[in-house]
């Protein structure tokens, strides 16, 4: 299930983004995202929280703040709901592209982006803390590629 968040995941999603990215104040970002998104999703396994998505509005971009699935619910699809979700609702919201930096050694989650038709438009340099590179994404959203029975 796919639902907007709520004040009592806080715990939870921070959690979940210490886990996914080990930033040095992770309760400060998830407070950010919160309170910069203009969508913040949260997926849910059997009442539990498996991972969310937050989306900050950039014109007419839809901007990917962050982006985590659970360890234990990984490769279950769930990561892939949630992006479709947030594509389908972007469409809804008249945006014309969904737009995402990601670490240039993150496989999993380029190969995630490129089967849903983000491409890699340039690389960042030293875009993170520890020097490393990120790839900026773009998904088009011009096309009208509205899927239905997606949250
Ligand atoms: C990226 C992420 C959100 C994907 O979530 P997920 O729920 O595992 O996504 P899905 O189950 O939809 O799987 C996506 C693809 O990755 C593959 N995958 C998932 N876990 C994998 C693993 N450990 N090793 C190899 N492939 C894996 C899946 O098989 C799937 O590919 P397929 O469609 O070809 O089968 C998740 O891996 C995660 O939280 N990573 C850490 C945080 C992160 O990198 N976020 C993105 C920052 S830009």
């Amino acid at each position: 299930m796919v639902r907007p968040y709520r004040p009592t995941d806080f715990r939870e999603i921070v959690s979940i983004e210490r886990e996914a990215f080990s930033p040095k104040n992770p309760a400060y970002d998830i407070f950010m995202y919160i309170s910069n998104s203009s969508d913040f999703l949260i997926a849910e396994v059997n009442g539990k929280i498996a991972g969310f998505i937050s989306v900050m509005d950039s014109g007419a971009d839809a901007r990917i703040m962050s982006f985590a699935v659970k360890n234990e619910y990984r490769g279950k699809g769930i990561g892939g709901i949630l992006l479709d979700s947030i594509i389908n609702r972007s469409i809804k919201r008249e945006k014309m592209r969904v737009v995402l930096e990601v670490r240039i050694s993150n496989f999993i989650a380029i190969n995630l982006y490129k089967k849903r038709g983000f491409e890699i438009i340039s690389t960042i340099p030293c875009y993170y803390n520890d020097g490393e590179d990120a790839y900026f994404m773009v998904l088009n959203l011009t096309g009208g590629r509205l899927s239905q029975g997606i949250p």
